[in-house]
């Protein structure tokens, strides 16, 4: 940065302050009070406004802020620039600071290339950048963006397939309350993040070309800095219920008998589930767009079957498109013929090799070919059968280049509302390819359907990319270690805006034995999605495939997840209506506990599902020995027994580093830990006391209406409360009101009494059930009649031994109040 104009300036502006110095410009605004837009211009003018990621509404807003020298205030932040350096330092509105360059310049450049630094303290953790392999806590290592086709990727490989250039910066320290921060670089091109690996008290992020355009959210916890997020790029649509179903996939079920004899088999099993899955191998030729006809002589008459017996049916649609000249291969034909394809550097249809052989690649990047690719969906096969689309290959994969993808000087072409129309490398494309690939599914098929929510799941995607798909963790391998790998992935994913995301369980490549599927089915069922997947040539892996004790325990773990459905399903509208994940770190949930290192910030591999379930598995799952469940402040109840977790003796005060509560530590504030010896019919699960969780008598599938009563288990507890969610589960309805919402409470009154205030019914769409069947744990005997509204409610029994106590009602659409005296 030298030879610079002399008079550097930092201007007021609407919404903030501007820095000139010489060719450079750097403008500061203040979104909202507690996020912040970063951009910097390196040719006297701003970079264009236009993102792939950012929504133009949450972009272009400002607040009033209160212009100071050098810098100004929000309600929330303090930003300073110097005036002479141009760096940069945001701090809370009590001074304290969230995040400030330790360079002398806000920026080093290299060509296009740019990189900056920023001040990184020995106490502050790093969570996120979506997929990575490795501990959840990122500091202390270095990671690429560019989205890599990595098939057995290993915990090492980095970069994988997708691009999430977005990082929370979280400081655990007791005297701090667990301060956090985000910062979301919004720049396509191959990017680097690196967290105190230079330099202990630093950290450094950039690209290789674009634009310096960047965001910083102010927390001050974790979910506020979730929200805001969410908030810039979008929460992701509400699924469809039935894909939280367990799903059933393979590369691939080779032809309709042997897919319809699964899903026989599941059924026969009695192994719920929800959808069959078509690989590649349901495609003439690897075509997209093409039915085997040989092997699938009916695929339309499949689908009805498989709908018959409660099925839903998911197609891969790769967006490679084979060069078939004269075949009448439409997508070719009509591609070639309006010029959809990205070019090479001579301005030819670029070529390069895929499953199908040599394949022209759409310029997702121009809304034309989007509405085009939106069309091919409506074939033959498509969206009048199948319930929803996998997007593989998008990074884009190529076969045979040392690259596995795309020359970089492939040609895009940027003809999109919102961007200035050009022609852009595939440097620059790269990382958003698979994301539009995702985007034109989902467009196509909503064009296709509107009154049906589309259901795309994407290898690729880059941030934003959650608005249109929910994705998978790619091609993982069927090992100990990849089963233990999956909670930090999704964590991260979660982390990344990706609230819908799963992993092949049973890990794909490779053939896992029977106790690990075993075990990564009971995990699985506590992902967000929860489908089965594995590569050619290795061992089938459908649930029912082990026989005894196998079996029974998968079964199992399958059936409490479609018991837990209502949670689920109110977890996933939570997070579409939030961004907040359905899988979340423990300090997301308990930002202010003491000793926050003892909330496992680096394994990840103890996770909250929501605010009421903590998921603890073992750290190492192949191994056999005891080990301990870290449980947060608060009280806890083992969700398999519904015991009260109390006795002092099984649980040991921690804190700190994770062995002991430092002298002044608030111990109602500090983790406790209790030890669990693995068991392979029992996964760990405890509820947060205070909760009120909603569960459903056993289905085979989403399409089956459940028999009997809503279950509501209420765990006694400090502001115990719980929602139910529900709605069609397919459509669009819920937003003109055709929803169901209830808050439930619980508290308990100095003299002892229980109260149960059951909530009023909001929105207009009715439940399944009519009746309620309350389970109070940690209940005395009571010493009278429960009453609700007054009246003497009669189905009534106590359990001495467990201490639950269960009411049977009548469902109460206006509310009710329920009283227990014991
Ligand atoms: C790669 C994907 O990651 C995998 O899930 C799929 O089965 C194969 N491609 C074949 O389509």
């Amino acid at each position: 940065m030298a030879g610079l104009d002399p008079g550097p300036v930092v201007a007021p502006i609407a919404g903030g302050a501007e820095w000139r110095r010489g060719r450079f410009v750097m403008r500061v605004v203040a979104l909202r009070d507690d996020v912040l837009r970063v951009r910097i211009g390196r040719s006297r003018a701003l970079p264009e406004d236009a993102s792939w990621a950012v929504l133009p509404e949450a972009r272009r807003q400002h607040v009033d802020v209160q212009h100071e020298p050098g810098g100004f205030a929000t309600e929330a932040v303090r930003v300073r620039i110097d005036a002479y350096t141009g760096t940069l330092a945001v701090a809370d509105a009590a001074g304290r600071v969230i995040l400030e360059d330790a360079a002398d310049a806000p920026f080093s450049e290299n060509g296009h290339a740019f990189t900056l630094t920023k001040t990184l303290p020995a106490e502050t953790s790093i969570f996120g950048l979506g997929e990575k392999a490795g501990g959840l806590d990122r500091r202390g290592r270095s990671f690429v963006m560019w989205n890599t086709d990595a098939y057995r990727y290993q915990e090492s490989s980095e970069p994988l397939y997708k691009d999430i250039p977005f990082f929370i910066g979280f400081e655990p320290n007791a005297s701090r309350r667990g301060r956090a921060y985000g910062l979301f670089l919004d720049n396509t091109f191959r990017s680097r993040f690196e967290f105190g690996v230079r330099h202990p008290g630093q950290l450094s992020f950039g690209a290789d070309g674009g634009a310096i355009d960047y965001y910083i959210m102010a927390g001050p916890t974790p979910a506020d800095v979730q929200r805001a997020y969410a908030w810039l790029t979008g929460p992701p649509p509400l699924p469809p219920l039935w894909s939280f179903g367990y799903q059933q996939c393979r590369f691939s079920y080779m032809s309709q008998p042997e897919a319809l004899l699964v899903a026989h088999r599941l059924r026969a099993a009695r192994m719920p589930c929800d959808v069959i899955w078509f690989d590649i191998d349901v495609l003439e030729g690897h075509r997209p767009f093409v039915i085997n006809k040989q092997a699938y002589p009916d695929f339309p008459g499949m689908v009805e079957e498989l709908g018959q017996l409660g099925y839903r049916a998911i197609i891969i649609t790769d967006l490679h498109i084979p060069r078939l000249e004269g075949v009448g291969y439409a997508p070719w034909e009509t591609g070639a013929a309006h010029n959809h394809f990205v070019h090479d550097a001579n301005g030819r249809v670029y070529i390069g090799k895929v499953w199908p052989g040599d394949c022209a690649f759409p310029d997702f990047t121009r809304k034309a070919t989007r509405e085009w690719w939106g069309t091919l969906l409506g074939r033959e096969v498509l969206v009048d059968h199948v319930a929803g689309i996998w997007n593989d290959m998008n990074e884009p994969s190529v076969f045979g280049t040392p690259t596995r993808t795309m020359p970089l000087d492939a040609v895009h072409r940027i003809e999109e509302p919102g961007f200035a129309t050009r022609t852009a490398s595939h440097r620059e494309i790269h990382n958003v390819f698979g994301m539009q690939n995702a985007r034109a599914t989902y467009d196509g098929m909503l064009a296709l359907r509107p009154d049906r929510r589309p259901y795309v799941m994407s290898r690729a995607t880059y941030a934003g990319g959650q608005r249109t798909s929910v994705v998978w963790t790619g091609d993982n391998s069927g090992t100990w270690n990849h089963l233990r790998m999956s909670t930090p992935m999704l964590l991260g994913l979660g982390l990344g805006g990706f609230a819908f995301a799963g992993c092949d369980l049973g890990g794909f490549a490779g053939s896992a034995p029977p106790e690990l599927l075993t075990r990564w089915f009971q995990l699985g069922m506590f992902n967000p999605i929860a489908r089965g997947h594995a590569d050619k040539g290795s061992r089938h892996r459908e649930p029912y495939v082990d026989g005894e004790p196998h079996s029974s325990i998968r079964r199992a773990a399958i059936e409490e997840r479609y018991r837990l459905l209502p949670y689920i399903y109110t977890l996933a509208e939570e997070a579409s209506r939030t961004g907040l994940p359905m899988m979340r770190p423990l300090f997301m949930e308990f930002p202010d506990a003491a000793g926050g290192y003892a909330l496992d910030l680096e394994g990840g591999n103890q996770f909250m599902w929501g605010s009421a379930l903590l998921v603890a598995p073992a750290p190492f799952p192949e191994e056999v020995d005891r080990y301990q469940v870290i449980l947060p402040p608060g009280g806890w109840y083992d969700y398999w027994t519904g015991a009260r977790i109390i006795d002092p003796a099984l649980a040991t005060l921690t804190g700190g580093s994770g062995t002991t509560a430092q002298a002044g530590d608030d111990p109602e504030q500090m983790p406790h830990r209790v030890d669990r010896v693995p068991q392979l019919d029992r996964l760990p699960v405890f509820v947060r006391a205070g909760h009120i969780i909603a569960r459903q008598p056993l289905v085979q599938s989403t399409s089956e209406t459940p028999q009997g009563p809503l279950e509501l288990l209420i765990y006694p507890g400090p502001d115990c409360h719980g929602s139910i969610y529900l709605d069609d589960g397919l459509s669009f309805a819920f937003r003109d009101g055709a929803y169901l919402r209830v808050h439930h409470r619980c508290h308990r009154e100095p003299d002892g009494a229980t109260i149960v205030s059951l909530g009023r019914h909001e929105g207009t769409f009715g439940p399944w059930w009519t009746r309620l069947e309350l389970a109070i744990h940690d209940a005395a005997a009571p010493t009278g009649p429960v009453r609700l509204d007054g009246a003497v409610v009669t189905d009534m029994r106590y359990d001495a031994q467990a201490r639950v106590l269960r009411l049977g009602i009548p469902d109460q659409p206006s509310g009710g109040r329920l009283v227990v005296r014991s």
